[in-house]
């Protein structure tokens, strides 16, 4: 397999590095800033080789290298600085997209596309809609991110095992994430036995407010989000068909068309291969459609 990473910077090299541990195939990092790709890479290549794994990263700057790819991971763009919310980068990152959905037409025209790029599921739409792809083809990477630290505050609360957590955080990458404790488990035990309604509605607001804090500290997210586009990788690679948090355009699920947001997928060999529709209470279904309006209203900014 070849998986090229548009966007050579904290997030695209930890997501190169963890396709690479994970053996996923030969990695090529492009960037627009000379060097970087190549540093990345030989950095990259020196860990891989005292591990005895031979997928190869390399580094360029020149899209024609991409030609071929059978995946592309979009993460070129700027990322938000403290204060910031995910949807104050729509207009310059947008613009970013526009110009990689170029090289990825000429180069890449049957790759599975990854989008990583902020703000994640109107960035995702662009993507689709630019390149005029199938849905199972293009897919966005937030909700596994945010199912990370959704499981991470499950194991804190609760002092279970991270290993026996299973989670879904579906809707917006962003204001109107839901991370949906009804649909949690512990070992198989639904997590509504472990906690309060209370905790519940704490473990939320702090998965939803967790990306800030480590943005106010360290400067970006790096490592969690390098997992979380690996994962997705993996299962299609190898057709797993894992349940995944996906941003996958709706077509009718859960009463909306025409949009990208966070849902419950099934990864493997097509892709983006299905869509797993829950049922939602009312004040479940009130973030998921606050999620949907503003990614409508992000997206209607577009010129496509
Ligand atoms: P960064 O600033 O470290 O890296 C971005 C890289 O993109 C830079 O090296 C820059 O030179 C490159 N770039 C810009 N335009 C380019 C182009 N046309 N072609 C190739 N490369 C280009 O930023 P970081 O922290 O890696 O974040 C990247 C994006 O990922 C941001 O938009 C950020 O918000 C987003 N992000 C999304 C997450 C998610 O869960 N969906 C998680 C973390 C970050």
């Amino acid at each position: 397999m070849n998986i090229t990473v548009i966007g050579a910077g904290r997030v695209g090299s930890s997501v190169a590095l963890n396709c690479s541990l994970r053996e996923l195939g030969d990695v090529l990092l492009l960037d627009i800033v000379e060097g970087l790709p190549q540093g990345e890479a030989m950095d990259i290549n020196h860990q891989l080789a005292e591990q005895g794994i031979d997928c190869i990263a390399r580094g360029s700057n020149n899209y024609e290298d991409m030609r071929g790819s059978d995946f592309v991971i979009v993460v070129a763009g700027v990322g938000r600085k403290p204060g910031m919310t995910r949807m104050d980068l729509l207009k310059t990152n947008a613009d970013i997209v526009k110009g990689v959905c170029d090289k990825i037409k000429n180069y890449a025209p049957d790759s599975k596309i990854i989008v990583v790029t902020n703000p994640l599921d109107p960035l995702t739409y662009l993507v689709l809609k630019s390149l005029g792809r199938k849905r199972t083809q293009v897919m966005g990477m937030g909700g596994m991110l945010d199912l990370s630290r959704f499981k991470e505050h499950i194991s804190t609360v609760t002092g279970i095992s991270r290993d026996s957590i299973q989670a879904m955080v579906i809707s917006e990458h962003g204001e109107n994430m839901l991370p949906l404790v009804r649909f949690s488990s512990l070992g198989g035990i639904p997590l509504t036995e472990f906690i309060s309604t209370e905790q519940s509605k704490d473990l939320a607001t702090k998965t939803k407010g967790i990306a800030a804090e480590v943005i106010s500290l360290k400067g970006a997210t790096v490592y969690a989000p390098g997992n979380a586009v690996s994962t997705m990788v993996e299962s299609i690679i190898k057709n797993k068909k894992a349940i995944l948090p996906v941003s996958a355009l709706l077509e009718g699920e859960y009463g909306y068309n025409d949009v990208c947001i966070g849902v419950p997928c099934v990864l493997g060999h097509e892709g983006m291969e299905k869509i797993i529709e829950l049922k939602l209470d009312e004040s479940e279904k009130k973030v998921f459609d606050l999620g949907v309006q503003s990614v409508k209203n992000a997206i209607q900014s577009f010129s496509l």
